[in-house]
């Protein structure tokens, strides 16, 4: 056992590693609970119309079933809320409301049984009538909704008139689906009137405030727990319909009811990534300097609201197109196009992903047209302010990450025409783009608990947000054994359920800048508290010896982190991503075979797992570049590949090495007490452009509709 404290920015060992190796890790699904019963959802056959009527005979009749809910027995439900801070229900509406149907494969009855096996045999001898109603699935065929909401700064029609240099593009991404490895599932039960929920969220607390809205309970009697997450990527903020209506069951019952869902139900009843189609105009000097940049994006949203009453979430593409570069004159405007599928919603760097490729992706055609490195045109336009808002950034190195990247990279090495370098049958081309995201922080509260056990000090850190597989429980004991001088075999970590200090969504990237100076918080409390006891000012702090001074088994802290006030300055994350791909254009094959990222992140809590983000976060960037889509059959409204074998991920044989790094002591102090900023989502960001720029640069070809797919290139 080491005995030595790790540090922050260290590289430490996950301390959640062996539990999940050895399967003690307990997911949702894991919870088996005595009299368990098994949910099994049956989805609608049809994308758009209404249930004229459900015949549970059989089902009711088939070996083990317990229940069947329907929208005529389903029961009353609270109205619920659907607005940010307080939870946000997947669909806009609560499950089995009415008879209407918006989608293909929302919930229209739910059967409950002894075994899931008995549960899904009951389920399809659910025989449910319908009368469908015309529908649209896809986004070029629907009419569209312009939002009010439309940043502009100067004047950007005059500007594009009157510019020497013009360029106007339309970049389009698919649908995408966030896909975790764990799908979504949730075992609810009932104590003494109080909902017990274990659940696969980003956020217990969403949870909380959802179900107790829903059954009309004060939010202290329903508790969340979602100690482990096997990935979410977004596709967990929401409470889905499976997790409402297993607490339904559950109480009707008064037995534990479970609901798993299956990939093909993930892929169809939890909302994707919405597709988009940016429009980008834009007016540029001669030497490449910006003078115009307009961005009108087509995105969809479900139809269930009605357009009036649009969902709060739409695919917010032009928050990083208006604050990257800088720029006089700027406008976006975002147009919504209701679809007949489940409510889009937030998936691994929502607008930046999707806003990059398509302002990223112009300058790179800029760049070309005007004989520039891409590199250089980036530069010439490089904004030490929130190009939007004029604030400063706090604490902004971009200039850095491109230049230690092109460094890695050998960038200084790259012809600027097309087709220069070959390697046998493959055509090599080197791609670059820039990356960030904004930094956020929430508030949050974690508690930091000493005890003194069997001649030795023990620490407790506790908080409910949940560590979505990104290595929170890692995090949060190094930031404790670094201000604490503790071992991290000493340190438990505790996450994931409604009855730890309060903790905001895990989402937006924000849970390290929000939970880690609270954690730090707490120790700088105890530290005070204990260093109180000490004999003379340079004794060593033996936590031990002091809490046993002051009499104390046991001593607790809680810090706080308040919510992002800063009128002054800006605070986002920057990096640089250098990609070389080989394309045999005979075969329309792409394949990337290096890749290096220098990120601008603030202070690294832990290099392990910030490292591990980083590389996770370019392998999404390589699957929304070349694979990821889910299409959906205009003639029924159902994905074509509504499973993990058609939807493609990329495996180890698509990812080449990774080679990641961020720049060291540059913490944003006026962001945090440890300055560092969360580094989930910025390693997708800019990966997809910079694939296209290399793919361009390999063979001339310019491809602006993700993703890049041999059909695309033939
Ligand atoms: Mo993340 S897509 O903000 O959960």
């Amino acid at each position: 056992m080491s005995t030595t404290s790790p540090r922050i920015g260290g590289f430490a060992d996950r301390i959640d590693a062996r539990s999940k190796v050895t399967g003690q890790a307990r997911y949702a699904a894991d919870v088996v609970l005595p009299g368990l019963a098994h949910a099994a959802l049956v989805g609608s056959t049809i994308a758009s119309g209404r249930v004229l009527g459900v015949d549970t005979a059989r089902a009711e009749q088939a070996g083990g079933v317990l229940l069947v809910l329907t929208h005529l027995n389903r029961g009353p439900l609270g109205d619920l809320p659907n607005g940010d801070g307080d939870g946000l229900t997947a669909d806009p509406r609560p499950p089995l409301a009415d008879d209407r149907v918006h989608y293909r494969g929302q919930i229209v009855a739910m059967v409950v049984a002894e075994s899931p096996e008995e549960a899904a045999h009951a389920a399809s001898l659910v025989d449910v009538r319908y009368e469908p109603a015309p529908f649209v699935v896809d986004i070029d065929d629907a009419d569209a909704t312009r939002l009010a909401d439309a940043p502009r700064r100067g004047d950007c029609a005059a500007a594009l008139r009157a510019a020497p240099v013009t360029l106007d593009v339309v970049y389009s991404t698919p649908i995408q689906h966030p896909c975790p490895l764990e799908p979504h599932a949730a075992v609810a039960h009932w104590v003494d009137h109080d909902l017990v929920v274990h659940d696969t969220t980003q956020w217990v607390r969403g949870d909380q405030a959802v179900l107790a809205r829903a059954f009309g309970l004060p939010r202290e009697r329903v508790r969340v727990h979602a100690p482990f997450v096997g990935g979410s990527f977004g596709a967990k903020v929401f409470t889905a319909a499976h997790v409402l209506l297993a607490a339904v069951a559950a109480r009707r019952l008064q037995r534990p009811v479970k609901a798993v869902l299956r990939s093909s139900e993930v892929l169809t009843a939890v909302g994707p990534r919405a597709a988009t189609r940016q429009r980008i105009q834009l007016a540029a000097e001669r030497d490449g300097r910006l003078l115009a940049l307009r961005h009108h994006t087509r995105s969809h949203c479900a139809t269930d609201r009605g357009v009036a009453d649009l969902d709060p979430f739409y695919e917010p593409t032009s928050g990083v197109t208006r604050m990257l570069y800088a720029c006089p004159h700027y406008e976006a405007v975002h147009d919504v196009v209701p679809l007949h599928l489940a409510k889009p919603g937030w998936m691994r760097a929502p607008g930046e992903a999707t806003g990059l490729w398509a302002l990223e992706g112009a300058l790179d055609e800029l760049a070309c047209a005007l004989h520039l490195d891409p590199l250089a045109l980036r530069l010439r336009n490089h904004s030490s302010r929130d190009a939007h808002t004029g604030k400063p950034h706090a604490s902004e190195h971009l200039r850095e990450c491109y230049e230690q990247g092109a460094e890695r990279f050998g960038w200084a090495r790259r012809d600027l025409r097309p087709r220069s370098m070959r390697d046998g049958d493959a055509w090599l081309g080197w791609g670059m783009a820039t990356a960030t995201y904004p930094g956020n922080r929430d508030p949050a509260s974690v508690s930091v608990r000493l005890d003194r056990e069997r001649g030795r000090i023990h620490a407790t850190v506790s908080t409910a947000g949940a560590d979505l597989g990104t290595g929170m429980y890692t995090m949060l004991a190094v930031v404790v054994a670094d201000a604490l001088d503790l071992p991290l075999e000493w340190i438990t970590v505790e996450l994931g359920d409604t009855r730890l200090p309060p903790c905001p969504v895990t989402g937006g990237s924000n849970l390290t800048a929000s939970t880690a100076p609270a954690a730090r918080a707490a120790c700088v409390q105890l530290r005070r508290r204990l260093l109180a006891f000490r004999r003379a000012p340079d004794e060593s702090a033996d936590w031990h010896e002091l809490l046993s001074r002051a009499g104390l088994d046991q001593v607790e802290a809680v810090g706080t982190t308040d919510a992002v006030h800063d009128d002054a300055r800006a605070h986002h994350s920057f990096g640089a991503v250098f990609v070389e791909v080989r394309v045999a254009p005979e075969l329309g094959r792409i394949r990337v075979t290096r890749v290096v990222g220098v990120y601008d992140v603030g202070q690294v809590v832990d290099a392990t797992t910030t490292r591990s983000q980083l590389i996770g976060g370019i392998v999404f960037g390589i699957g929304q570049a070349l694979l990821e889509q889910l299409v959906h059959d205009p003639m029924h409204g159902l994905p074509v590949h509504a499973d993990l074998a058609g939807y493609l991920l990329p495996t180890h044989a698509d990812v080449p090495e990774i080679d990641v790094d961020w720049l060291e002591d540059v913490p944003d102090l006026a962001f945090n007490t440890i300055g560092c900023r969360g580094v989930g989502e910025i390693g997708i960001t800019g990966v997809a452009p910079a694939i296209a720029s290399a793919v361009h640069h390999a063979i001339g070809v310019r491809l602006r509709d993700l993703p890049l797919t041999p059909d695309r290139l033939l």
